[in-house]
């Protein structure tokens, strides 16, 4: 396997119009650290330093109080009742699902189904659209870099249908390399799914041109959007793909909660996933006539609190605004590459030129795990291991790395810290 090189650009830029005009000096960072009561609690006695927002981020006081104003105040079953809570609880996980819409500039409120996150999303797609439009010797595209997430659905529905998956591949630098995913898209290609921002690599895909490669040959494109809801602008209109997969606990909103974006007119005829409540119109013993969508992929009792919190995250979002919060995260992720790019010994892992918010690395022969488990004694979270992306550390040549992954709250002396947590480890391993 080919090794990463060690960046010969140490910054990374977002993709044209992703950041706008601002300047970091637009965003109060302090003000925006104050939202999050967690980053007050220390941890092993120290101040939290928290560089693990791409597993999950922390959530705002905003959040929490809108999830807990829905519990005291809104509870009931949505959809089902004429009672005055249950219609303001419907109200309010109907206006969550409005937000959404807006958030992701999609078409109609209809094209927004909730789930539990982006792996309930793309295994939705897999077990609807999938079962039904993928046969015997058709094809399923993902890329080297995707999350087991965006990964398995498809291995297991291309074993239950006799397809193919294929791979299109990377460069050492961790970017996808278009002209050989090009090639990969032929007339058996039924699906591509990609993710739009890579877990481990911070790559930033080009999806507008992937989904004009794959629209050509008549394929649809499934885009994961787990690690790029949170940092850039989505526009799935824009994007022009047929899904769009998120989940709401990596973008300030509560876990359990995520999105299924489809367009209207393949959702209409997409089979439902699961079924029960709520996702009927009529049921006798001999038929069932199942609801529209979304109604017919939201099977049984919904994450009422949870889309709340959903919506409050995206208000929260808007809040910050998004051209000064691209240029803040853009600030700390070049500082960050600078800084650590400068660390005896480290080698950043992807170095792609359009990055957001994740840096990986490794530390001489240090095991990434040791690294974690030391820099946690000095209060800093980061993650260490294989990140969900096995294939990719295969393809990387390493069995596992460091991530420090930024958020809204993230700043330089985030990065400090962990660069004084980095010469720690290097102390306990001359
Ligand atoms: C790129 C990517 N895709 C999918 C997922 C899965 O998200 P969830 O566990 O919220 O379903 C993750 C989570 O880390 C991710 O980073």
């Amino acid at each position: 396997m080919t090794e990463v090189q060690t960046s010969s650009r140490p910054t990374a830029r977002l993709v044209p119009g992703q950041a706008g005009r601002s300047s970091p000096a637009d965003f109060d960072i302090e003000r925006v650290r104050r939202d999050f009561p967690i980053l007050g609690e220390p941890v092993h006695g120290k101040s939290l330093v928290y560089l693990d927002s791409a597993a999950t981020s922390q959530k705002p006081q905003a959040v929490i109080d809108a999830m807990s104003h829905f519990l005291l105040k809104e509870n009931a079953n949505v959809h089902r009742g004429v009672h005055y809570l249950s219609e303001r609880a419907t109200d309010a996980y109907e206006g969550a699902r409005a937000k959404v819409k807006q958030f992701l500039n999609a078409k109609d409120v209809h094209e927004i189904v909730f789930v539990r996150g982006t792996t309930e999303a793309i295994n939705l797609v897999a077990q609807t659209y999938g079962k039904t439009h993928v046969g015997a010797d058709d094809e399923v595209l993902i890329t080297a870099m995707e999350h087991h997430s965006n990964i398995v659905p498809w291995q297991m529905l291309c074993e239950e249908k006799g397809a193919r998956l294929r791979v299109a591949p990377i460069t050492d630098a961790g970017e996808l390399v278009l002209s050989e995913l090009e090639k990969l898209i032929g007339p058996k290609t039924k699906l591509v799914a990609v993710t739009h921002v890579s877990n481990v690599l911070g790559t930033i895909n080009p999806i507008r041109q992937i989904v004009e490669l794959a629209h050509a040959r008549g394929a649809r494109v499934v885009v994961d959007g787990a690690q790029a809801a949170p940092h850039l602008r989505v526009d799935v209109q824009a994007l022009g793909c047929d899904f769009y997969a998120f989940s709401g606990h990596k973008m300030y909103g509560p876990t359990g909660i995520g999105v299924l974006y489809g367009r209207s007119e393949l959702l209409d005829e997409m089979p439902p996933y699961q079924g029960g409540g709520d996702m009927i119109l009529s049921v006798s013993f001999e038929k069932t006539v199942y609801n529209k969508p979304p109604g017919k992929f939201e099977a049984g009792t919904p994450n009422m609190a949870g889309a709340v919190g959903l919506g409050a995250a995206i208000d929260f979002l808007a809040s910050l605004g998004q051209g000064a919060l691209s240029a803040h995260e853009q600030d700390v992720l070049d500082y960050g590459i600078r800084a650590l790019a400068e660390v005896p010994g480290l080698r950043l892992i992807g170095t792609a030129r359009g990055k957001a918010s994740v840096i990986s690395f490794v530390l001489d022969d240090v095991h990434p795990h040791d690294i974690g488990t030391i820099l946690d004694r000095e209060g800093i979270a980061v993650r260490t291991g294989h990140h969900c992306a096995q294939p990719l550390m295969s393809r990387l040549g390493v069995v596992a790395t460091a991530r420090a992954s930024l958020a809204c709250y993230s700043a330089r002396h985030d990065i400090d810290a962990l660069v004084s947590g980095l010469a720690k480890v290097r102390e306990v391993f001359r």
